[in-house]
């Protein structure tokens, strides 16, 4: 069969198009019906996720997380506290696919810029509301104010974040596609990195003095 028959090319395009499905996936299909991760250091090698539990030690519990019964705290700088609920807090979703954070947002408080590199996110807002917004690839601006009982979904790997515009305490349930989706905030990643991006590399890039860029670090140092 020579490359110029047409079944040569409809093989290529499906090639080319299953192809494209798999690397826009979040995380990998399961292979089996679950694989409860187990504790650090234990358990036998497997891929996608973490290694399993032996699944004759598998009980209930595995499935159940109550963490988001309690909101983290508020008090800080920010006024916000996230709760994550990713593979790392809840073993049970090890090669599922998915994972959940509660958002608690003072009045006031923000959920400061970041994004998640290995999903997109749906944010539910439970309690209150906030504005959401993301930043595209384009440099155009997404927001919503969201209300309790509305979604709002963040692309994939972009930059977001959640304000609360609103008089009380609000909440949200954040979703994502991935058991661990990876955070990267922006400050922080910039301005607190170890070690240290070089002050002359921040400040042409931001086009300001080296002084300012002193002064942001300040605020990003951990600990
Ligand atoms: C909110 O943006 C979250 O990442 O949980
Ligand atoms: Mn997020």
């Amino acid at each position: 069969m020579s490359s110029n028959e047409p079944s040569s090319w409809l093989l290529l395009v499906v090639v080319v198009l299953l192809l494209s499905a798999t690397l826009c996936r979040a995380d990998p299909e399961p292979v089996q019906d679950f694989c409860v991760a187990a504790p650090h250091g234990s358990g036998g090698p497997a891929f996608p996720g973490l290694p399993c539990k032996p699944s004759s030690s598998v009980v209930s519990d595995d499935f159940f997380f109550a963490a988001h019964a309690r909101g983290a705290s508020t008090d800080n700088a920010m006024g916000s506290g996230v709760t994550p609920g990713n593979v790392e807090a809840f073993p049970g979703l090890n090669t599922l696919g998915v994972s959940i954070n509660r958002v608690d947002l003072a009045p006031g408080g923000v959920n400061p810029l970041h994004s998640h590199p290995r999903a997109a996110e749906l944010v539910h807002v439970v309690v209150g509301e906030m504005l959401v917004g993301f930043v595209s690839t384009e440099g155009r601006f997404y927001s919503k104010v969201v209300r309790e009982g509305e979604s709002f979904v963040i692309p994939r790997g972009l930059m977001h974040f959640q304000y609360n515009v609103g008089k009380s305490a609000a909440r949200a349930m954040t979703v994502f596609n991935s058991q661990l989706p990876g955070v990267v905030f922006a400050a922080q990643a910039l301005f607190g990195a170890e070690p240290e991006i070089p002050d002359a590399v921040l400040a042409k890039s931001f086009q300001v003095d080296a002084e300012i860029i002193k002064l942001i670090k300040s605020k990003n140092r951990k600990g």
